[in-house]
């Protein structure tokens, strides 16, 4: 049996969903039923009912937006640093397999090669001598892999806060090295809805142009279990589909395959953004050799949005 932490949430749903149609014994936990937030009562639980792991798909992203955790910075430590230290805890004190949810948003920018064959991280991925790599998906660009070092973080003081403590209970969860960071990044699916990436960009009054590694979200929950089921070592995975795409690109698929009269508005460029935006967003292609390599399918994410496109469901 599995125990599902977080499980009424926009990703502990798509859990939901991948376990039932795997027909994994799992039990859906919310803090109304089990207060996961506390040491000793989640220990108890575990000693109690010995689940074979524990997925940890809570934690505190801020509503509407990230941009709310700039304000609420007690809620977003709590939610997401103090909260997966107390479960981690729970689950080495009780050797329980533990896996994570965490997010790709502790990078920025991505790796290009430069005349002289050597790899150099870019941060701006507008930047128009970049534009043509990135379109023609040259071999000269590549996404962060696992062993690089997060660069969007406190300790760059470069960071948005919500991505700030991603990093910090990433680098924490180190001391926890049989436990899964799952790294999610920007989900999308075909189901309409405020939190689904396709949906936000046909709601957004102007549309921001930048350059991401996305996850579709029953993939990313499929490939989190595969990890535990193929009994790959811990640590972190980028669980995100093969290749990148743009802002426009998307808004392109969104106006071919769901609404051929919309045409998007985008912000004229990051001064006009933030502007109105608080937090500094996260921008950044991820590479997920590790996980293919490990035996894990992802679907190249072409072949993802095309199957979501087909299967649009809007919401009623
Ligand atoms: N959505 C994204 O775009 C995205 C992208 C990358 C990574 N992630 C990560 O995925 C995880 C889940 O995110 P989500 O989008 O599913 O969030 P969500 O829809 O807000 O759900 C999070 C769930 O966490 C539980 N929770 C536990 N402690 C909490 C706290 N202090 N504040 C708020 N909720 C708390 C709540 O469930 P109960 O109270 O019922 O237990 C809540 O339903 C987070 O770790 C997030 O950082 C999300």
């Amino acid at each position: 049996m599995i125990f599902l932490l977080g499980a009424s949430g926009y990703v502990g749903n798509a859990f939901q969903r991948e376990l039932a149609r795997r027909n994994l014994a799992f039990q859906s936990i919310s803090r109304s039923t089990l207060d996961y937030s506390d040491f000793n009562l989640l220990r108890a639980a575990l000693k109690e009912q010995r689940p074979k792991l524990v997925i940890h798909a809570a934690g505190f992203t801020g509503k509407p937006n990230v941009d709310a955790c700039e304000s609420q910075r007690k809620e977003t430590i709590l939610g997401n640093v103090v909260l997966a230290q107390t479960i981690a805890q729970a689950c080495e004190v009780t050797d329980t397999q533990l896996g994570c949810v965490s997010s790709g948003c502790i990078y920025n920018g991505a790796k290009f090669k430069s005349a002289d064959g050597t790899w150099k991280v870019e941060i701006d991925l507008n930047l128009p001598d970049l534009q043509k790599k990135l379109i023609s998906r040259s071999t000269d660009v590549q996404g962060f892999i696992e062993s690089d070092p997060a660069n969007f973080t406190f300790a760059q003081d470069n960071c948005s806060f919500y991505s700030g403590t991603k990093d910090v209970a990433e680098k924490m969860l180190l001391h926890f090295p049989k436990a899964y960071v799952w790294r999610l990044r920007i989900p999308f699916d075909e189901h309409d809805f405020s939190r689904n990436y396709l949906s936000k960009i046909q709601r957004y009054p102007k549309v921001y142009q930048n350059w991401n590694s996305i996850s579709h979200l029953g993939d990313f929950a499929s490939a989190c279990l595969d990890t535990w089921l193929l009994g790959l070592e811990g640590g972190p995975y980028n669980v995100v589909n093969s290749g990148y795409c743009s802002t426009r690109e998307v808004a392109e698929l969104i106006r071919k395959n769901l609404r051929p009269d919309w045409e998007p508005i985008f912000w004229r460029n990051d001064q006009e953004f933030y502007q109105v935006a608080k937090a500094i967003r996260s921008n950044c292609l991820l590479d997920n050799s590790k996980l293919i390599q490990g035996g894990v399918k992802m679907r190249p994410l072409e072949e993802a949005l095309a199957e979501v496109f087909k299967r649009w469901r809007p919401a009623a």
